[in-house]
């Protein structure tokens, strides 16, 4: 095939595959923030989501289970939207994709990581709480971007005015957010989704109260329907 041709045949694979995880995402309107300690905690916990109606996890790179948490939920459950979150590193991004992670989301805007996910077709959402980091996502052509620390950056507000300048920009706000200000950023028209751990509560999987976070997830999804 012409080496041009197949340049932009690479490309438009992968707006499309981006454009199907985020609208899967803006779908779901919630990404649960996810830490898992003990790798025995990945099934049940996808389980209680899928059951639940939200089958989608952002498996934290905090923990040292974090690649095998990923590899068993992506083959056990190949519906399940599975990402990485807290990646500090292009090596974290490999390990995560690896084993079988569809997204990648970064706390801040590391360019290396970004620009490495880029290079390798890799849908990430990068974290940016500024101006200055929605130009760097910009200028990438990164169409959607974590707002970190959501609550502590501005909230609702800083999304506003941040929409006017950047209108194409779609936001995932997550750190911060509970059930009472949800709303308040899902009803924003840059706002593809919410992340956050307040949905699947560590002391609850620490305490394996899995009917518990079940009735979490099911409390927020009906709250998202009102
Ligand atoms: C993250 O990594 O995205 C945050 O830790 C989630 O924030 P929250 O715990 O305040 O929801």
């Amino acid at each position: 095939m012409n080496f041009y041709l197949q340049l932009d045949l690479e490309k438009l694979l992968f707006y499309l595959l981006k454009m199907d995880i985020f609208e899967k995402i803006r779908e779901f309107k919630i990404i649960p923030v996810v830490t898992i300690k003990n790798i025995n905690d990945a099934i049940p916990l996808a389980k209680i989501l899928i059951e639940a109606g939200l089958p989608v996890i952002e498996v934290t790179f905090r923990t040292d289970v974090a690649t095998k948490a990923i590899g068993v939920l992506s083959s056990t459950y190949p519906n399940l939207l599975v990402g990485a979150g807290t990646i500090l590193k292009a090596e974290q991004v490999k390990k995560a994709t690896n084993a079988g992670a569809q997204f990648i989301v970064t706390p801040g805007f590391n360019p290396k990581v970004v620009d490495y996910c880029l290079k390798k077709h890799i849908p990430i959402i990068p974290g940016v709480n500024t101006p200055t980091m929605v130009e760097w996502a910009l200028d990438r052509g990164v169409e959607v971007v974590k707002f970190f620390p959501a609550d502590l950056s501005g909230g609702p507000k800083m999304l506003r005015s941040l929409a006017a300048p950047y209108p194409t920009m779609r936001f995932i706000p997550t750190g911060g957010i509970n059930n009472s200000s949800l709303k308040s950023y899902l009803d924003l028209p840059n706002v593809i989704a919410c992340g956050g751990s307040w949905i699947v509560r560590k002391d609850l999987i620490a305490t394996g109260k899995f009917e518990e976070i079940k009735k979490l997830i099911e409390e927020v999804l009906s709250l998202i329907k009102q």
